[in-house]
Protein backbone atom coordinates (compact mmCIF):
# COMPACT_ATOMS: atom_id res chain seq x y z
CA UNK A 1 0.00 0.00 0.00
CA UNK A 2 3.10 2.46 0.13
CA UNK A 3 3.69 4.75 -2.90
CA UNK A 4 0.35 4.94 -3.96
CA UNK A 5 -1.08 8.13 -5.46
CA UNK A 6 -2.74 9.12 -2.77
CA UNK A 7 -6.29 9.66 -3.93
CA UNK A 8 -7.91 7.87 -7.56
CA UNK A 9 -10.30 5.64 -6.70
CA UNK A 10 -8.99 3.42 -9.83
CA UNK A 11 -5.67 3.41 -8.01
CA UNK A 12 -6.76 2.75 -4.54
CA UNK A 13 -8.93 0.16 -5.57
CA UNK A 14 -6.10 -1.75 -7.61
CA UNK A 15 -3.90 -1.45 -5.07
CA UNK A 16 -6.21 -2.44 -2.22
CA UNK A 17 -7.28 -5.49 -4.07
CA UNK A 18 -3.59 -6.55 -4.67
CA UNK A 19 -3.28 -6.01 -0.58
CA UNK A 20 -5.98 -7.67 0.26
CA UNK A 21 -5.26 -10.98 -2.32
CA UNK A 22 -1.85 -10.95 -0.71
CA UNK A 23 -3.43 -11.35 2.72
CA UNK A 24 -5.12 -14.36 1.00
CA UNK A 25 -8.50 -12.83 1.80
CA UNK A 26 -11.14 -15.06 0.22
CA UNK A 27 -12.95 -12.09 -2.22
CA UNK A 28 -10.71 -9.60 -2.35
CA UNK A 29 -12.13 -7.73 -5.46
CA UNK A 30 -15.55 -8.06 -3.80
CA UNK A 31 -13.98 -6.54 0.14
CA UNK A 32 -12.02 -3.83 -1.78
CA UNK A 33 -15.29 -2.12 -3.86
CA UNK A 34 -17.71 -3.01 -0.72
CA UNK A 35 -14.95 -0.71 1.54
CA UNK A 36 -14.83 1.59 -0.90
CA UNK A 37 -18.70 1.70 -1.49
CA UNK A 38 -18.73 2.14 2.15
CA UNK A 39 -16.27 5.05 2.78
CA UNK A 40 -18.02 6.88 -0.10
CA UNK A 41 -21.58 5.93 1.29
CA UNK A 42 -22.87 4.87 -1.78
CA UNK A 43 -23.58 1.40 -2.51
CA UNK A 44 -20.85 -1.36 -4.65
CA UNK A 45 -22.50 -0.45 -7.98
CA UNK A 46 -21.69 3.21 -7.35
CA UNK A 47 -18.49 2.52 -6.21
CA UNK A 48 -17.82 0.50 -9.30
CA UNK A 49 -18.88 3.38 -11.66
CA UNK A 50 -16.82 6.20 -9.65
CA UNK A 51 -13.38 4.02 -10.41
CA UNK A 52 -14.08 3.57 -13.62
CA UNK A 53 -14.84 7.06 -14.01
CA UNK A 54 -10.82 7.30 -12.23
CA UNK A 55 -12.87 9.95 -10.09
CA UNK A 56 -10.71 11.39 -7.13
CA UNK A 57 -11.46 10.93 -3.64
CA UNK A 58 -11.01 13.67 -0.97
CA UNK A 59 -7.44 13.16 1.30
CA UNK A 60 -9.62 12.12 4.44
CA UNK A 61 -11.47 9.93 2.57
CA UNK A 62 -8.63 7.90 1.16
CA UNK A 63 -6.85 7.87 4.12
CA UNK A 64 -9.79 6.20 5.93
CA UNK A 65 -10.01 3.66 2.90
CA UNK A 66 -6.38 3.05 3.04
CA UNK A 67 -6.65 2.42 6.72
CA UNK A 68 -9.77 -0.17 6.73
CA UNK A 69 -7.93 -1.90 3.77
CA UNK A 70 -5.18 -2.49 5.75
CA UNK A 71 -7.03 -3.65 8.96
CA UNK A 72 -9.14 -6.19 6.54
CA UNK A 73 -5.75 -7.43 5.37
CA UNK A 74 -5.55 -7.80 9.11
CA UNK A 75 -8.53 -10.29 8.54
CA UNK A 76 -10.82 -8.06 10.75
CA UNK A 77 -14.24 -9.33 9.49
CA UNK A 78 -15.30 -6.92 6.62
CA UNK A 79 -18.94 -6.83 8.82
CA UNK A 80 -17.04 -4.98 11.65
CA UNK A 81 -15.92 -2.67 9.70
CA UNK A 82 -18.03 -1.71 7.90
CA UNK A 83 -20.59 -2.25 10.99
CA UNK A 84 -23.09 -4.32 9.10
CA UNK A 85 -24.53 -7.50 7.87
CA UNK A 86 -26.70 -8.39 5.45
CA UNK A 87 -29.25 -10.92 6.03
CA UNK A 88 -32.26 -12.02 3.97
CA UNK A 89 -34.23 -8.88 3.55
CA UNK A 90 -32.81 -7.17 6.94
CA UNK A 91 -29.39 -5.07 7.77
CA UNK A 92 -28.33 -5.96 11.13
CA UNK A 93 -25.79 -4.03 13.00
CA UNK A 94 -22.66 -5.77 14.21
CA UNK A 95 -19.41 -5.84 15.57
CA UNK A 96 -17.21 -6.94 18.36
CA UNK A 97 -18.60 -8.87 20.86
CA UNK A 98 -21.65 -10.89 18.44
CA UNK A 99 -20.88 -13.81 15.85
CA UNK A 100 -21.58 -12.26 12.54
CA UNK A 101 -24.49 -13.98 10.82
CA UNK A 102 -23.68 -16.19 7.90
CA UNK A 103 -25.40 -16.98 4.43
CA UNK A 104 -25.91 -20.61 5.06
CA UNK A 105 -28.39 -19.64 8.60
CA UNK A 106 -30.63 -17.98 5.97
CA UNK A 107 -31.96 -21.78 4.91
CA UNK A 108 -32.31 -22.20 8.59
CA UNK A 109 -34.88 -18.97 8.55
CA UNK A 110 -36.43 -20.85 5.34
CA UNK A 111 -37.41 -24.14 7.59
CA UNK A 112 -38.82 -22.22 10.41
CA UNK A 113 -40.74 -19.72 8.10
CA UNK A 114 -42.20 -22.94 7.00
CA UNK A 115 -43.44 -24.42 10.19
CA UNK A 116 -45.06 -21.06 11.48
CA UNK A 117 -49.02 -20.92 11.07
CA UNK A 118 -50.65 -17.54 10.98
CA UNK A 119 -50.21 -16.08 14.17
CA UNK A 120 -47.62 -18.61 15.76
CA UNK A 121 -45.02 -18.20 18.40
CA UNK A 122 -41.62 -19.06 17.45
CA UNK A 123 -38.34 -18.48 19.97
CA UNK A 124 -35.05 -18.42 18.57
CA UNK A 125 -32.36 -20.07 21.40
CA UNK A 126 -28.96 -18.21 21.67
CA UNK A 127 -29.69 -15.23 18.83
CA UNK A 128 -26.48 -13.16 18.62
CA UNK A 129 -26.86 -10.23 16.49
CA UNK A 130 -30.68 -11.09 16.38
CA UNK A 131 -30.31 -12.72 12.72
CA UNK A 132 -33.18 -15.60 12.92
CA UNK A 133 -35.55 -13.57 15.19
CA UNK A 134 -35.73 -10.35 13.64
CA UNK A 135 -36.15 -12.11 10.10
CA UNK A 136 -38.69 -14.16 11.08
CA UNK A 137 -40.49 -10.78 13.14
CA UNK A 138 -40.33 -9.00 10.04
CA UNK A 139 -41.05 -11.49 7.45
CA UNK A 140 -43.82 -12.28 9.49
CA UNK A 141 -45.43 -9.40 11.05
CA UNK A 142 -48.20 -11.60 11.83
CA UNK A 143 -46.36 -13.89 14.75
CA UNK A 144 -44.91 -13.31 18.04
CA UNK A 145 -40.87 -14.17 18.11
CA UNK A 146 -39.15 -14.17 21.14
CA UNK A 147 -35.26 -14.18 20.91
CA UNK A 148 -32.92 -15.62 23.47
CA UNK A 149 -29.25 -14.40 24.09
CA UNK A 150 -26.66 -15.68 27.42
CA UNK A 151 -23.94 -12.88 26.45
CA UNK A 152 -24.54 -9.70 27.56
CA UNK A 153 -22.18 -8.04 24.76
CA UNK A 154 -24.34 -10.32 22.51
CA UNK A 155 -27.80 -9.06 24.29
CA UNK A 156 -26.95 -5.51 23.84
CA UNK A 157 -26.35 -6.12 20.33
CA UNK A 158 -29.62 -8.02 19.58
CA UNK A 159 -31.88 -5.63 21.33
CA UNK A 160 -30.07 -2.84 19.43
CA UNK A 161 -30.82 -4.76 16.22
CA UNK A 162 -34.54 -5.05 17.37
CA UNK A 163 -35.28 -1.37 17.29
CA UNK A 164 -32.88 -1.13 13.83
CA UNK A 165 -35.29 -3.16 12.18
CA UNK A 166 -38.14 -2.13 14.09
CA UNK A 167 -39.66 -5.57 14.59
CA UNK A 168 -42.28 -4.49 17.45
CA UNK A 169 -43.62 -8.06 17.26
CA UNK A 170 -40.43 -9.41 18.39
CA UNK A 171 -38.97 -9.48 22.02
CA UNK A 172 -34.77 -10.15 23.40
CA UNK A 173 -34.65 -11.87 26.44
CA UNK A 174 -31.54 -12.25 28.25
CA UNK A 175 -30.79 -15.99 29.23
CA UNK A 176 -29.39 -19.28 29.54
CA UNK A 177 -31.26 -21.49 26.56
CA UNK A 178 -30.78 -24.61 29.08
CA UNK A 179 -33.21 -22.74 31.40
CA UNK A 180 -35.28 -20.75 28.80
CA UNK A 181 -38.43 -23.10 29.50
CA UNK A 182 -38.22 -21.84 32.97
CA UNK A 183 -38.13 -18.27 32.14
CA UNK A 184 -41.25 -18.32 29.59
CA UNK A 185 -43.58 -20.44 31.83
CA UNK A 186 -46.37 -18.72 30.09
CA UNK A 187 -45.32 -20.74 26.28
CA UNK A 188 -45.15 -24.14 27.96
CA UNK A 189 -46.37 -26.75 25.45
CA UNK A 190 -47.48 -23.55 23.46
CA UNK A 191 -44.54 -22.74 20.98
CA UNK A 192 -44.97 -23.39 17.44
CA UNK A 193 -41.46 -23.12 16.09
CA UNK A 194 -38.17 -23.40 18.33
CA UNK A 195 -35.31 -22.28 16.12
CA UNK A 196 -31.56 -22.48 17.17
CA UNK A 197 -28.10 -21.82 15.50
CA UNK A 198 -26.42 -23.04 18.73
CA UNK A 199 -22.58 -23.06 18.87
CA UNK A 200 -21.52 -26.12 17.70
CA UNK A 201 -17.54 -26.22 16.68
CA UNK A 202 -16.18 -29.28 19.15
CA UNK A 203 -13.73 -27.45 21.72
CA UNK A 204 -10.27 -29.19 20.22
CA UNK A 205 -10.88 -27.56 16.62
CA UNK A 206 -9.40 -24.96 15.35
CA UNK A 207 -11.74 -22.71 13.11
CA UNK A 208 -9.46 -22.20 9.76
CA UNK A 209 -10.40 -18.57 8.70
CA UNK A 210 -8.69 -16.16 11.01
CA UNK A 211 -11.80 -13.78 10.95
CA UNK A 212 -13.89 -16.57 12.62
CA UNK A 213 -10.97 -17.71 15.30
CA UNK A 214 -9.98 -14.13 16.14
CA UNK A 215 -13.07 -11.83 16.18
CA UNK A 216 -16.16 -14.52 16.39
CA UNK A 217 -16.80 -15.16 20.40
CA UNK A 218 -15.65 -17.88 21.88
CA UNK A 219 -18.88 -18.42 23.36
CA UNK A 220 -20.86 -18.43 20.46
CA UNK A 221 -18.52 -20.94 18.45
CA UNK A 222 -17.43 -24.01 20.67
CA UNK A 223 -19.98 -26.33 22.08
CA UNK A 224 -18.11 -28.78 24.36
CA UNK A 225 -16.21 -31.95 23.12
CA UNK A 226 -18.14 -32.95 20.33
CA UNK A 227 -19.89 -29.80 19.75
CA UNK A 228 -23.27 -30.92 20.75
CA UNK A 229 -23.15 -29.96 23.87
CA UNK A 230 -25.61 -26.57 23.22
CA UNK A 231 -27.79 -29.06 20.74
CA UNK A 232 -28.27 -31.48 23.85
CA UNK A 233 -30.24 -28.28 25.88
CA UNK A 234 -32.30 -26.86 23.06
CA UNK A 235 -33.50 -29.97 22.44
CA UNK A 236 -34.76 -30.50 26.47
CA UNK A 237 -35.77 -26.64 26.78
CA UNK A 238 -37.92 -27.14 22.95
CA UNK A 239 -39.26 -30.75 24.39
CA UNK A 240 -40.71 -28.49 27.34
CA UNK A 241 -41.25 -25.16 24.69
CA UNK A 242 -43.24 -26.83 21.86
CA UNK A 243 -46.76 -28.01 21.08
CA UNK A 244 -47.39 -31.06 20.08
CA UNK A 245 -46.61 -31.23 16.51
CA UNK A 246 -44.39 -28.02 17.07
CA UNK A 247 -40.90 -27.47 14.86
CA UNK A 248 -37.79 -27.59 15.83
CA UNK A 249 -35.45 -26.85 13.33
CA UNK A 250 -31.52 -26.16 14.24
CA UNK A 251 -28.06 -25.42 12.29
CA UNK A 252 -25.77 -27.74 12.77
CA UNK A 253 -21.86 -28.71 11.55
CA UNK A 254 -21.90 -30.92 7.84
CA UNK A 255 -20.89 -33.51 10.12
CA UNK A 256 -23.30 -33.37 13.13
CA UNK A 257 -26.92 -34.48 10.86
CA UNK A 258 -26.46 -38.43 12.22
CA UNK A 259 -25.71 -37.09 15.78
CA UNK A 260 -28.51 -34.56 16.05
CA UNK A 261 -31.07 -36.83 14.72
CA UNK A 262 -29.92 -39.19 17.52
CA UNK A 263 -31.07 -36.97 20.30
CA UNK A 264 -34.29 -36.57 18.74
CA UNK A 265 -34.94 -40.39 18.77
CA UNK A 266 -37.74 -40.00 21.35
CA UNK A 267 -40.22 -37.82 21.91
CA UNK A 268 -39.92 -37.03 18.27
CA UNK A 269 -41.28 -37.82 14.37
CA UNK A 270 -40.52 -37.08 11.14
CA UNK A 271 -36.05 -36.18 12.17
CA UNK A 272 -34.60 -35.08 9.17
CA UNK A 273 -31.37 -33.45 8.19
CA UNK A 274 -31.40 -31.16 4.92
CA UNK A 275 -28.35 -29.45 2.87
CA UNK A 276 -27.54 -25.48 2.77
CA UNK A 277 -27.03 -24.04 -0.50
CA UNK A 278 -23.49 -25.76 -1.11
CA UNK A 279 -25.04 -29.11 -0.52
CA UNK A 280 -23.34 -29.80 3.12
CA UNK A 281 -25.89 -31.02 5.63
CA UNK A 282 -26.26 -28.37 8.05
CA UNK A 283 -29.99 -28.08 9.15
CA UNK A 284 -31.87 -30.82 10.85
CA UNK A 285 -35.83 -30.37 11.63
CA UNK A 286 -38.13 -32.25 13.67
CA UNK A 287 -42.13 -32.61 15.17
CA UNK A 288 -42.47 -32.86 18.75
CA UNK A 289 -44.67 -35.79 19.08
CA UNK A 290 -48.33 -35.55 20.46
C1 LIG B 1 -23.40 -19.56 16.52
S1 LIG B 1 -23.99 -18.14 17.38
C2 LIG B 1 -25.49 -17.84 16.46
C3 LIG B 1 -26.00 -16.44 16.58
C4 LIG B 1 -27.22 -16.16 15.70
N1 LIG B 1 -28.35 -16.98 16.09
C5 LIG B 1 -26.90 -16.42 14.25
O1 LIG B 1 -27.35 -17.43 13.70
O2 LIG B 1 -26.20 -15.60 13.64
C6 LIG B 1 -24.56 -18.85 18.91
C7 LIG B 1 -25.14 -17.84 19.91
O3 LIG B 1 -25.63 -18.55 21.05
C8 LIG B 1 -25.25 -17.85 22.22
N2 LIG B 1 -25.21 -18.83 23.31
C9 LIG B 1 -24.27 -19.76 23.53
N3 LIG B 1 -24.59 -20.51 24.60
C10 LIG B 1 -25.77 -20.03 25.06
C11 LIG B 1 -26.63 -20.39 26.15
N4 LIG B 1 -26.32 -21.40 26.96
N5 LIG B 1 -27.76 -19.70 26.32
C12 LIG B 1 -28.09 -18.66 25.47
N6 LIG B 1 -27.31 -18.27 24.45
C13 LIG B 1 -26.17 -18.95 24.23
C14 LIG B 1 -23.91 -17.25 21.89
O4 LIG B 1 -23.58 -16.17 22.75
C15 LIG B 1 -24.13 -16.83 20.43
O5 LIG B 1 -24.68 -15.54 20.36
Amino acid sequence: MTGLPPRRADELLRAAVGHLRLADVPDPRIDAELLLAHVLGVNRGRAQALALLGSSLSQPVADRYRALVLRRGLREPLQHLTGVAHFRRIELLVGPGVFVPRPETEVLVEHALRGLPEGGTAVDLGTGSGAIALSIAHERPDATVIALERSPEAFAWAERNRQHVGAANARVLAGDLAVAADLLPELLAGVDVVVSNPPYVPDGMVPRDPEVQRFDPAAALYGGPDGLDPMRAVVATAERLLRPGGLLAVEHGELQGEGTRALLADGWTEAATHPDLTGRDRVTTARRAG
